[in-house]
């Protein structure tokens, strides 16, 4: 699977953690950038990230600013993104068993980065519920 990584100075230090483990998991990690701790404008990261994925060029997205908050809401601007902001197992869980999260949202300077590593293994794995329900929020979301 090919997961495409960006961040903002925020969350550089966290993405530059998580790389070697995902690829030691096996996973095909794109690195978008930032490059460096250099300020740089989470909204450029979190929209690159985000029509990399909906583009069909990755099949996940990890983006990481300071808090998450802020790159999650850039890369829910672009149609089709579905980028959830977690900050618990339970909430990694869910964001694939309900909301069918195509991207998943970290603060670097909120998160361990064995907290992370975690979130994003759960994300990863569990399917998604499925279901008229859950489908049907989920189509919803992708008319928006
Ligand atoms: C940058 O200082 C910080 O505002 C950013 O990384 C992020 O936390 C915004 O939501």
């Amino acid at each position: 699977m090919r997961i495409a990584v960006a961040s903002d100075h925020g969350g550089y230090d966290l993405k530059e953690k998580l790389i070697p483990h995902l690829r030691n998991q096996g996973y095909d990690v794109v690195d978008l950038g930032t490059d460096s701790a250099a300020s740089v404008d989470y909204p450029v990261f979190g929209k690159k990230c985000a029509e990399y994925v909906v583009g069909g060029e990755a099949e996940r997205g990890v983006v990481m600013c300071g808090t998450g908050i802020g790159i999650s809401i850039a890369a829910n601007k672009t149609k089709g993104a579905r980028c959830a902001l977690v900050t618990s197992d339970e909430m990694a869980r869910l964001a694939s068993a309900h909301n069918k999260a195509n991207m998943l949202a970290l603060g670097g300077r909120t998160t361990s980065s064995t907290d992370a590593a975690r979130w994003i293994g759960i994300w990863l794995t569990t399917p998604f519920d499925g279901g008229e329900r859950h489908t049907r929020r989920v189509a919803l979301l992708s008319e928006m």
